[in-house]
């Protein structure tokens, strides 16, 4: 018997062995497609090589893609359980020539897969072709031989393949498997086709036409080929076994799920094992693709689907989340061909057991509200709206989970009144904000949100995606169009754009539409409690709403912004350490060439210490290792002890991230909503660059990393090669020579305002004015002095008017921008006759300057003109004569 893994690796051989690249699944969230709400076809990934958007990097391909198909317009949710062949995920195998090989090769491909490799036998399979499609039909009975009778004309659009309302399309050719007559049904095109008999294991497409809107048509550039083949259903008919259940992997899924519950998978129960198996594997791959549950768009199908498998788990009587438990089963299972399941476990497992843990909290109520409500029933009745708006809404029941209760006892749900009383609900909340005080500006944001829902957040796995135009708004309005050259805001259903929120700032990018215009977004903010408003600006052609178009993150800026926002969990936890445990998150700033901290700390932060807090983050850049995110409920985050900012709104449910190890356990764990690096040595560099207080209490450290950091420490290194060059040394002896010169310098500087006090005081080339002279009966000294200080000065006067004994002192020191300050000192005997304020007052008004104050017997003043000094003194002098 082979395995899935077997004809998985079997399948993708062939076609490799046939000039086929291998190429890796695609994200189950279309990265191409802004309307498709999951990949649900192999060929999505491929769509613009078909039309010819884009050029394929090889002729021909082969891929296991995974795909979902719940909610949206492929909605197989409600089935999956009660049939053998309906699930929520399943894995097609496909091969695709893009341009390269039509419709003969892939017949003759297909024909020897099934019939050579596969070893199916002939006379079990059977074709139908699109019914004017001759040429297929001639080709299956040249190839493969099969008589007239096997090779089945059909008309309607069940051979006629399109990807959506628009896209690549074509005819198509499907191939057949009997599985004998012990089943009912009939073969393609008969009455009882719907029977189970006749299983269809391959479509291949004949792409030949793109879809350009409904009845506009065009050919391909190239006719193609795209074929899909379920690989579950396949693996059926290997394993030779009818339902794709009891295929080797979901057996092995479904006997986890019986140890774990101790029910076997048999008679009612049976159902339940089988919902639970599938809606493990879609919940886990759409967790790993980076959904997370929630109560808008995909996180909302998510969400039901977990609960549906949840509400199963209940009915088996399991007294503990399940789900989580069986996770490692299904890694153990698909983890290889698939490793980016391996790569998510933790994070899958803590979503399940987080959405499980609170689904149950409500979850016995709503039933027995729910039984209550329904008691004396019988089948064929309906319930109420009402009550199952209030299971939804109160006990969080979403209403197919409603629908699946009921559906083993007949009873339908009044869909419509449920849908009235959503309706209902929703214009309450919309009266509520509106009376809630917001300002006119934020209005148009919350009408908006209201109308438009929130935007999907893509941007924690990718930094590109599609995205379709949903309102323009210029200036606080509405707009529906924006030309080249103007301002806009823009609002997509689904952006990988980060809005500004958690100190982190907002993405930057470009978006480009369908049409061909170009915006370059400088900015991205959150408004309206869930709306990204993307602030750009027109750069060529014009955005229509409505127009699909593509959403690029600059991702150099997003990586350092990821890389500065990291090395702010690794200061926080640092600073922690080093500083005490009252340290604790003020704010920050998380831009693309820097990072701010602030902080609780009630002292400047010491050198050495600064120097640890760089040094322990540092280490932790080096260790690189994996930063982990999980979903976790907060309070049990908080209490594992998750660093939460206080005061920050929180929702329910909480992003955790953690990263590095110290002392064996880990070193950051913080609450965090914002994005990434994905291992530590990513950040490449912290380096602190400054430290201060913000307010008191507050303390505030700067820092950069990665290539920021690089570009400061090699200016720094820089500068000092030039600090060493100018003094004429090695760098490695600058400091020591700038000591020495340091020194050298306030040595110098004392010996020569020595030289300069001798030289006022004992006259000589650099003062003017003679030594001391009696005027009258008084001796006067008066002197210009240079190089001497203002405030230096009155002890010059008063040495001066020491040595003179008695009589009068008066200096002028003339700066080098020309003022000059005046001191006047009178000996204690002549104190009397001369006041030292008034001579002062005479100097200053010849040198232009007013007042002038002290005592009698010491005064200074000043003035803006220094040339004047010598009518200063003489003015002075003058005094003392008269
Ligand atoms: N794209 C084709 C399908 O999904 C092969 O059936």
């Amino acid at each position: 018997m082979s395995s899935v893994n077997d004809i998985r690796s079997a399948y993708l051989g062939f076609y490799q062995k046939n000039g086929h690249e291998i190429v890796a699944s695609s994200s189950l969230v279309p990265q191409n497609d802004p309307t498709l709400m999951f990949t649900n076809a192999g060929m999505v990934q491929f769509k613009d090589y078909f039309t010819g958007r884009a050029t394929a990097p090889w002729p021909r391909a082969t891929t296991s893609q995974k795909c979902v198909r719940a909610g949206g317009k492929h909605n197989d949710l409600d089935n999956v359980g009660y049939t053998a062949r309906h699930h929520t995920f399943f894995e097609m195998l496909g091969n695709f020539s893009f341009g390269d090989y039509f419709k003969e090769r892939a017949i003759e491909l297909a024909w020897t897969l099934v019939t050579r490799e596969f070893g199916l036998a002939k006379d079990k399979l059977l074709v139908t072709v699109y019914h004017e499609d001759d040429e297929a039909f001639d080709l299956w009975k040249k190839i493969a031989g099969l008589p007239d009778e096997r090779i089945i004309r059909i008309a309607t659009s069940d051979n006629f393949w399109q990807m959506g309302d628009t896209g690549p399309c074509g005819p198509c050719s499907e191939i057949f498997f009997d599985h004998g007559e012990g089943i009912a049904g009939g073969p393609p095109g008969s009455p009882d086709e719907d029977g189970d008999r006749f299983i269809e294991i391959w479509n291949l497409v004949f792409m030949q036409f793109e879809q350009i809107a409904p009845g506009n048509r065009l050919p391909l550039p190239k006719p193609s080929i795209d074929t899909g083949m379920g690989l579950e259903r396949i693996a059926a008919v290997l394993q030779g076994v009818h339902d794709n259940y009891d295929i080797d992997l979901f057996k092995a899924l479904i006997r986890a799920s019986v140890e774990a519950t101790g029910v076997p998978a048999e008679g009612a129960q049976r159902a339940s094992h089988r919902i639970i198996a599938d809606h493990l594997r879609a919940s886990s791959f759409l967790i790993a693709d980076g959904v997370l549950p929630s109560n808008e768009g995909r996180g909302y199908v998510l969400r039901r689907i977990m609960r549906r498998a949840m509400r199963h788990a209940h009915i088996l009587g399991a007294a503990d989340p399940l789900l989580w438990r069986l996770v490692p089963a299904l890694v153990r299972e698909m983890g290889q061909a698939y490793p980016e399941l391996v790569r998510a476990e933790a994070l899958i497992t803590e979503t399940m057991r987080l959405e499980e843990i609170r689904f149950r909290r409500t979850l016995a109520r709503g039933l027995v509200l729910l039984d209550e409500a329904t008691s004396g029933f019988v089948s064929g009745a309906t319930l109420d709206g009402e009550t199952a708006f209030r299971l939804y809404d109160t006990y969080g029941f979403p209403l197919d989970l409603t629908q699946d209760a009921l559906r083993a006892r007949g009873i339908g749900v009044d869909t419509d009144a449920f849908q009235t009383a959503m309706e209902r609900q929703k214009t309450e909340a919309r009266a509520s904000w509106a009376g809630s005080g917001d300002t006119a500006a934020e209005t148009i944001w919350l009408t908006l949100r209201d109308r438009l829902g929130p935007t999907e957040f893509l941007g924690y796995s990718s930094e590109a995606s599609e995205g379709k135009v949903l309102a323009l708004v210029r200036d606080g309005a509405e707009i529906g169009t924006a030309e080249a050259g103007e301002r806009v805001q823009i609002i997509v259903n689904q952006t990988p754009f980060y809005g500004e929120s958690g100190g982190q700032v907002g993405d930057a990018g470009t978006i480009e539409t369908e049409t061909g215009a170009k915006i370059r977004v400088e900015d991205t903010q959150k408004r309206g409690d869930g709306l990204f408003v993307h602030n750009g600006i027109v750069e060529s052609g014009s955005v229509n709403v409505g127009d699909s178009a593509r959403l690029l993150v600059d991702h150099g800026r997003r990586a350092a912004i990821r890389s500065h926002h990291s090395a702010t969990h690794l200061l926080h936890a640092a600073l922690r350490k080093v500083l005490g445990e009252h340290v604790a998150q003020k704010g920050s700033l998380v831009a693309p060439d820097r990072l701010r901290f602030d902080f609780s700390h009630p002292k400047p932060i010491d050198a050495a210490e600064l120097a640890a807090v760089e040094d322990i983050a540092n280490e932790v850049v080096l260790q690189d290792g994996a930063v982990s995110t999980r979903l976790m409920e907060r309070d049990e985050a908080i209490a594992a002890g998750a660093m939460a900012l206080f005061g920050e709104k929180y929702g329910d449910e909480v992003r955790v991230v953690s990263m590095g190890e110290r002392d064996g356990k880990p070193y950051s764990v913080e609450l965090c909503g914002g994005t990434h690096v994905g291992r530590t040595g990513e950040i490449g560099l912290v380096t602190i660059v400054g430290e201060g207080a913000v307010a008191s209490g507050v303390r505030r450290v700067e820092a950069l990393t990665g290539k920021a950091a690089r570009d400061h420490l090699e200016l720094q290194d820089k500068r000092l090669k030039e600090v060493a060059q100018a003094l004429k040394v090695r760098p490695d002896e600058a400091v020591e020579r700038v000591t020495v010169l340091v020194e050298e310098r306030r040595r110098l500087e004392r010996e020569l305002a020595d030289a300069r006090r001798k030289l006022a005081l004992g006259g000589g080339g650099q003062a003017s004015g003679d030594g001391v002279r009696d005027v009258g009966d008084i001796r006067y000294l008066g002197r210009v002095v240079e190089g001497i200080a203002p405030k230096d000065l009155k002890g010059l006067v008063d040495e001066a008017r020491k040595s003179v004994g008695s009589g009068v002192v008066a200096f002028v020191g003339v700066a080098e921008d020309g003022k000059a300050a005046l001191v006047v000192g009178v000996s204690e005997d002549l104190v009397g006759r001369f006041s030292a304020v008034d001579l002062v007052r005479i100097g200053a008004e010849a040198l232009g300057g007013k007042g002038g104050g002290g005592r009698p017997d010491m005064a200074q003043a000043g003035g803006p003109e220094g040339a004047r000094a010598g009518e200063a003194l003489g003015a002075i002098e003058a005094r003392l004569v008269g």
